[in-house]
């Protein structure tokens, strides 16, 4: 083993704990298999000093913002698609089986779906669905959110529907949970809170003889700035007059999702498709085990990585392709 060192394995080994992303794409309700076509997020912090799959990402100026960390790193294979085809995607935080809590039910925030072509250039996110803040509930509850009320109680299932015509080639894209329990402030202005950033990608093939192309869209990172006020919001406002107990943040009247309005040539609603049986692991192995043994540590984006051990000494750059390539074939990471 080159740099991996038995330590290594054995803080990895040990990790159990990580954040919610994507664990299978459904599409028409058919498992296409645990990982496939999934550009699983890598090791991106010091947390329990082996670093976890997918912690937030925070910075809104990282590569890490497009596609998560290594998110540039292919996965083996492409899922085949048609317009007009239901993705469900199938979000899991440790295990992907009903169970599973898919994120901390204090995540409260939106959840997002952007269309790129593969690999993206500028401005080429094009934006399909979002769903934000659909109810409110009475100071000090935060209210009903797409990621802890929907998505977390629907057993990590997020829906989305591949646009109308969609001219055929391949695509990636772009899933994504903002969790905003600590998004009163921003990352800028104090690091150790600010917004919780979990964009996964998904690689596929669009097929048939579809003639619509994508409208310009926005960049990752670019698309999201500090200002925004969907990235720092209080979910525990309050609009009450008398002073509350935890919060003195007046409510804005609506949420406002980040990002762009969604395309008029994405579906206007999305239908929740019953989903067969999940085929493959239920299980998730430890990044450094399919990153390959001589593995380098990532940008480490996670706020307190630099208080603690980060293992390895390399930092980890991005390199997206301008042209696409095709992948290598070889088993899925897991
Ligand atoms: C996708 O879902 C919609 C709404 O339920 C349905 O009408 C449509 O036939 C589905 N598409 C496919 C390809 O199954
Ligand atoms: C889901 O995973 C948990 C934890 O490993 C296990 O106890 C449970 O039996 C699993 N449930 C199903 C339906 O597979
Ligand atoms: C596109 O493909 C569909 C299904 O194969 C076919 O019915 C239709 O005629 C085709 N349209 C064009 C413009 O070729």
């Amino acid at each position: 083993m080159a740099r991996t060192s038995a330590l290594l394995l054995s803080l990895l080994a040990s990790q159990a704990c990580a954040h919610t992303f994507i664990w299978g794409v459904f599409v028409n309700g058919v498992d296409q298999g645990t990982f496939k076509g999934i550009r699983i997020p890598a090791y991106n912090g010091a947390s329990g000093k082996g670093g976890y799959n997918n912690s937030p990402v925070k910075d809104l100026g990282s590569i890490d913002l497009r596609c998560n960390v290594m998110g540039d790193v292919q996965a083996h294979d492409t899922i085949k698609v048609a317009p007009g085809d239901n993705l469900t995607f199938d979000w899991h935080h440790d295990i992907r089986n009903d169970t599973d809590d898919v994120i901390a039910s204090s995540h409260h925030g939106p959840s997002l779906v952007y269309i790129s072509p593969d690999p993206p250039t500028q401005n080429s996110f094009v934006k399909i669905w979002h769903l934000g803040k659909y109810e409110s509930n009475p100071f000090p509850q935060a209210g009903k959110w797409s990621a802890t009320s929907d998505i977390a109680k629907n057993f990590g299932h997020m829906n989305v529907r591949i646009p109308q015509g969609l001219k055929a080639g391949h695509y990636l894209i772009r899933a994504e949970i903002i969790a905003l329990h600590e998004g009163d402030v921003s990352f800028k202005a104090n690091p150790r809170r600010g917004a919780q950033f979990y964009p996964d990608c998904v690689q596929i093939e669009v097929t048939g003889n579809g003639t619509v192309e994508l409208p310009e869209g926005v960049s990752f990172p670019g698309a999201y700035s500090y200002e925004d006020p969907g990235v720092v919001h209080n979910v525990y406002c309050s609009t009450e007059t008398k002073k509350p107990k935890t919060s003195t943040t007046p409510c804005v009247t609506d949420y406002i999702i980040p990002g762009p309005t969604v395309w008029s040539g994405a579906w206007p609603e999305t239908t929740s498709v019953s989903v067969g049986p999940v085929k493959g692991v239920t299980t998730a192995t430890p990044w450094s085990t399919w990153i390959g043994t001589d593995s380098v540590v990532t940008s480490a984006t996670y706020a307190d990585v630099k208080s603690q051990t980060i293992v390895g000494t390399q930092k980890y750059t991005a390199i997206w392709s301008e042209t696409y390539v095709t992948p290598t074939p070889g088993s899925p990471r897991w």
